[in-house]
């Protein structure tokens, strides 16, 4: 699997190092409240996981699976929700996960329907940014990293469904997907 990979762009020491800092700003930021914490599967899952359990205060946790990559390289631009969430919104300080903004299609449609559900407050937290691949005005309000402008895999993020069990951020092969 790790002979795919051209280069590690975030070793995992570095991505636990991060992880850390936010996790601490969220501390912060919802001290006293009781966010919903909404991991966007899959790609989120291990982020989610290793930001929340250094949290410092109480949140309530839910998944919303929607996928508009269809496992390829490209948004097919059609955000399809898999699985919705269990949890009432309305009113509800929210917390958003994700791995990666890249076009910000998922982003910009989930922030739409949950404004539209009525929530109180939408915080967006993301492992990593693409700003070059930006096709909507959506913005997060913490960021691990910058990503350039490349076809990233590991720790969450997929090609064809592969890598999502890495532990770090990398580039793949070229020769893997063309
Ligand atoms: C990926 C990624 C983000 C989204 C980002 O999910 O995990 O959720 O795409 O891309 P965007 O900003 O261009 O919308 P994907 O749809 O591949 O589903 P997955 O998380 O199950 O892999
Ligand atoms: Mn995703
Ligand atoms: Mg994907």
């Amino acid at each position: 699997m790790h002979d795919e990979i051209k280069e590690i762009l975030i070793p995992e020491e570095d991505i636990q190092v991060k992880t850390k800092e936010l996790a601490s700003e969220i501390t912060e930021k919802f001290d006293g409240k009781f966010p919903l914490a909404i991991g966007v599967l899959k790609g989120a899952m291990p982020f989610m996981s290793d930001l929340l359990k250094r949290v410092d205060t109480h949140i309530e946790m839910d998944f919303m699976d929607v996928s508009s990559y269809e496992g390829g390289m490209r948004s097919t631009g059609e955000v399809k929700i898999i699985k919705d969430l269990n949890t009432k919104v309305k009113g509800r300080d929210l917390l958003i996960i994700e791995d990666i903004i890249d076009s910000g299609l998922t982003l910009s449609y989930l922030v739409d329907l949950f404004k539209y559900r009525g929530a109180n407050s939408i915080t967006i937290v993301t492992l990593l940014d693409k700003p070059s691949g930006r096709q909507s005005d959506v913005k997060a309000d913490l960021v691990g990293f910058e990503v350039p402008d490349a076809f990233v895999v590991g720790y969450g993020l997929d090609y064809q469904e592969k890598y999502r069990n890495l532990p770090y951020i990398g580039v793949l092969k070229p020769e893997i997907y063309s």
